[in-house]
C-alpha cells in the first residue's frame, strides 16, 4: 500500500525550477531511497513533505488521503518526523532534554518520569542511550540515535533522513542501516538520502532525481550502482581514478615531532613528522575524531613554520559552512575572498566589478557550479555546489601547497569524480597535496602514500601502490602492523 504519494509537486525559486512535476508513490514499511546530483532538487522535496516549503502546485497523499501539510508542526501531527542534514539538537541539554524538547506543554514537568519514558521508547526500537548523558559528550552516531528518538517520541510515521551517514563512521553507517531496516519492520516508512551508492542498493526502492525531474523509480534489485550512477548524472560515470606517474620534486611540507594539546590540555596529536613532495599526494585516513582536525589546524594557523620559504597555499576546510564561505556573500564573493585586494579585482583601491564578474562566470563553467547567476547569495545553494565554490577559490592561481579536508563530503558521484581529476591535475602540475580523509577507498585511489592516524599518532605511512584496504582498514580501527 502506498503510504505517501507526490503527484505533479513543482516548486520555484523565482524562475528557477527545484522540483519540476515530481511524481513518486512510497510504499508502506519500506525503505526508500532518493538519489541525485548536487542540486538536483532532493532536499527541497523533503522540505516540502515535512511542511517547511509549500509546493507551488501538486498534491500529497498519506494513505491516500489528500492532505496539505501547511507547517512542520502539521507535518508532525501527520506523523511525519525530519532528520536534517545538519542536526539541530542543542549540545548543552540532556538526551531527554532534546528529545522531550517542545513537546510538554506541563511546567511541571517530572524528569524522571520523562526519562523514564525515553528509556521504555529506547527500549522498544533497541535504540541503547543514556537518557542523562549531555548531547556534547555523545559522537556523532549516538547524536543521531537521539535525534531518530526525537521523531519517534512525536509518534512518527514516517522518517525522513537527509544524507544522514555523511558524517558518520563505517560502523555508525553500518548500524544506522539496521536500525532502519527494524524500523521498517516494525511499519515504519522511511526516506533515505544518501550521496553513496553501496548505502542507497541496500534499500528497497531508489528514486533517481535529475535537475529537478524524476528519472526513473525502480526496487533496488532490478539495478546496480553503476546504472545507478549513470541514471543520476546522465552519462558515464568512471568510479575509478586514472592516475599518472609523477615525478617528485622538492619538500613542500616538513611537520617534525608536531604535538597539539586541546582546551583541556589532553593531547590530540601526538609526535607526528611527515613530508609532503612537489607532485605527491599524502593521504591522511582514519576515523573521524583522532586528530586530523588538530593537524590540519594547527598546520593551516602557521603553515610558513614547516615551509622553507613563503609559498602559496590553498585550503579546502572541513566545514564549509563555518569556514569557508562566507554564506551571506554572493558566488562572486565568495569566489574572490582571497584575493579581492589583488589585480585585476581591485585597481587603485576600487573593486574591479566587470573582472569580479568575468571570474566568477568562468570559475562556474570550469567547476560545474549549478546556479541562476553569479550573484546568488551562497546561503542558497545546494551543500555541494556549495563546495564547489570552495574548491574553485582555493585551486585558482596554483597553490603549491593544497590542504585538503573532506573535499567530497557531501558531493555526488559525478562531483567526487571531477574533484579527484582537478586535485591530480594540481598534482601533475607540481602541487603538494595533503588531502585528509575518513573514506578510505577515496584516500587510497588519490594518494601516492598514506598516513593512518589514530589517537593523535601516525601509526604507519605506507605506500598506496603496495597495500589494500583490508590493512588500513586495520590501523585506522588501532591495529597494530
Ligand atoms: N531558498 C532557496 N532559494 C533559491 N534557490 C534555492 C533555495 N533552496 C534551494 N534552492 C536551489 O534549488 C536547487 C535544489 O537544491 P536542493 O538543496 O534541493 O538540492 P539537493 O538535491 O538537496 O543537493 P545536495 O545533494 O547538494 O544537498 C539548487 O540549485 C538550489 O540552489
Ligand atoms: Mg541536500
Amino acid at each position: 500500500m502506498s503510504y505517501l504519494r507526490l503527484e505533479n509537486i513543482t516548486k520555484k525559486f523565482g524562475t528557477f525550477i527545484a522540483n519540476d512535476n515530481i511524481n513518486i508513490s512510497i510504499e508502506s514499511g519500506t525503505i526508500h531511497a532518493i538519489l541525485g546530483e548536487n542540486g538536483a532538487g532532493k532536499s527541497t522535496l523533503m522540505n516540502i513533505i515535512s511542511g517547511l516549503y509549500q509546493p507551488d502546485n501538486g498534491q500529497i497523499y498519506l494513505q491516500n488521503k489528500p492532505v496539505k501539510i501547511a507547517s512542520s508542526d502539521v507535518a508532525i501531527k501527520l506523523g511525519i518526523g525530519m532528520i536534517h542534514q545538519h542536526f539541530m539538537l542543542i549540545p548543552q541539554l540532556t538526551v531527554t532534554e532534546n528529545i522531550i524538547l517542545g513537546q510538554s506543554k506541563n511546567i511541571h514537568l517530572n524528569i524522571r518520569q520523562k526519562q523514564a519514558e525515553v528509556i521504555a521508547l529506547s527500549q522498544t526500537y533497541n535504540l541503547e542511550i543514556d537518557p542523562t548523558a549531555k548531547v556534547e559528550d555523545l559522537p556523532v552516531g549516538i547524536q543521531q540515535r537521539v535525534e531518530i528518538l526525537k521523531v519517534l517520541y512525536r509518534q512518527a510515521k514516517l522518517l525522513i533522513l537527509d544524507e544522514p551517514t555523511a558524517v558518520l563512521t563505517p560502523i555508525e553507517v553500518k548500524s544506522l542501516i539496521l536500525i532502519l531496516r527494524q524500523l521498517a519492520e516494525r511499519g515504519h516508512t522511511i526516506i533515505f538520502i544518501s550521496h553513496k551508492l553501496e548505502e542507497v542498493i541496500k534499500c528497497d526502492t531508489v528514486t533517481v532525481l535529475r535537475r529537478g525531474k524524476v528519472i526513473t523509480t525502480t526496487k533496488t534489485q532490478q539495478t546496480t550502482p553503476q546504472q545507478l550512477a549513470e541514471l543520476m548524472v546522465g552519462r558515464q560515470v568512471s568510479l575509478c581514478l586514472d592516475k599518472q606517474p609523477v615525478a617528485k620534486g622538492e619538500v613542500i611540507l616538513s611537520v617534525k615531532n608536531l604535538h597539539v594539546k586541546d582546551n583541556r590540555g589532553i593531547a590530540v596529536v601526538r609526535n607526528v613528522s611527515f613530508e609532503v613532495r612537489a607532485g605527491e599526494v599524502l593521504g591522511v585516513a582514519g576515523v573521524d575524531g583522532n586528530g586530523q582536525s588538530e593537524l590540519v589546524d594547527s598546520i593551516y594557523r602557521t603553515p610558513y613554520s614547516y615551509m622553507s620559504r613563503v609559498r602559496r597555499v590553498g585550503y579546502i576546510p572541513e566545514d564549509r559552512q563555518k569556514t569557508g564561505l562566507i554564506l551571506r556573500f554572493n558566488i562572486a564573493q565568495n569566489l574572490i575572498l582571497k584575493a579581492f585586494k589583488n589585480q585585476p579585482f581591485s585597481r587603485r583601491g576600487l573593486l574591479q566589478q566587470d573582472a569580479i564578474k568575468t571570474n566568477a562566470v568562468s570559475a562556474m563553467e570550469e567547476f560545474d557550479i549549478r546556479a541562476p547567476d553569479v550573484n546568488v547569495p551562497v546561503s542558497q545553494l545546494s551543500g555541494g555546489n556549495q563546495q564547489k565554490i570552495v574548491l574553485a577559490r582555493e585551486l585558482a592561481g596554483e597553490p603549491d601547497l593544497i590542504i585538503a579536508m573532506q573535499p567530497t563530503r557531501g558531493l555526488d558521484v559525478g562531483a567526487i569524480e571531477a574533484v579527484q581529476q582537478r586535485l591530480l591535475a594540481q598534482r601533475e602540475r607540481g602541487a603538494a597535496i595533503l588531502y585528509i580523509s575518513t573514506e578510505l577507498e577515496e584516500v587510497i585511489a588519490i594518494s601516492d602514500r598514506i598516513a593512518v592516524m589514530y589517537k593523535g599518532e601516525f601509526v604507519g605511512i605506507l605506500d598506496a601502490a603496495n597495500t589494500t584496504v583490508a590493512e588500513i582498514g586495520w590501523l585506522m580501527g588501532g591495529g597494530k602492523r
